[in-house]
C-alpha cells in the first residue's frame, strides 16, 4: 500500500505544547511525519535563527520517541519542498476562528498551486487553543510563566536567550 507523506511546517520560534499536540496526533495518523522548518519568515519577528529552532524542535521530537517523525528546514515554496520528499499531505493547526482565514488562504494558495497536494487542517487539544509562539515569547520575556505552554527543551532555550540579553 502507498505510504503517506506529511508535512508539518512551521517557524516553530519556539516549539510549544500545542506544536507537540499536532505532531503527535499527525504521527498516529501518517506514515511519515516531516516537520520543516521556514528558515525565512518575514512576516515575522524572529527570535531564533534557523539553527537554533531545528535544534530545540529536534530535541523535543527526539524526546517523544516517534520512530516516523523528523526535522528538517526550508528555503522558498513549501510545495517545492514537499514535492522534493514526495510529501503528499500539508498538516496544519487550526486553533480558533481567528486562524481560519490565513490557513483557508494558504490552503487555497498550496491548492492552486499544486491540486494534489491536500490541506489537512488538525485542531489541537483545547487547552492548548489558545497558545502560539508569539504569545508565549510575550508572556516570557515579559516576565511571566510559560513553563505550563512549552515543553521543557524550548524553556531551556528560552531562559538561555535572555540571560544573553
Ligand atoms: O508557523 P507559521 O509561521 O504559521 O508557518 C507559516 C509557513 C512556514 C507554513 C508559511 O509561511 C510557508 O509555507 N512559508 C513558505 C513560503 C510559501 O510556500 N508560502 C506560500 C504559502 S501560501
Amino acid at each position: 500500500m502507498k505510504k503517506i507523506i506529511a508535512v508539518y511546517p512551521g517557524t516553530f520560534d519556539p516549539i510549544t505544547k500545542g506544536h507537540v499536540d499536532i505532531i503527535k496526533r499527525a504521527s498516529n495518523i501518517f506514515d511519515r511525519l516531516i516537520i520543516p522548518l521556514v528558515t525565512v519568515n518575514v512576516s515575522k519577528n524572529i527570535l531564533f535563527n534557523i539553527k537554533e529552532r531545528v535544534k530545540v524542535t529536534r530535541e523535543v521530537v527526539d524526546e517523544l520517541g516517534l520512530s516516523n517523525v523528523t526535522v528538517d528546514n526550508f528555503n522558498g515554496l513549501l510545495i517545492d519542498y514537499a514535492h522534493k520528499v514526495g510529501a503528499t499531505v500539508i498538516v496544519r493547526g487550526l486553533r480558533a476562528v481567528s486562524d481560519f482565514e490565513y490557513e483557508l488562504q494558504m490552503a487555497f494558495m498550496n491548492r492552486n498551486l499544486d491540486p494534489n497536494i491536500e490541506t489537512v487542517s488538525m485542531m489541537p487539544y483545547i487547552k492548548y487553543s489558545f497558545l502560539s509562539s508569539s504569545i508565549v515569547k510575550e508572556i516570557f520575556f515579559n516576565g511571566g510563566d510559560v513553563s505550563k505552554f512549552v515543553p521543557k527543551v524550548a524553556l531551556k532555550y528560552l531562559l538561555q536567550k535572555r540571560e544573553k540579553r
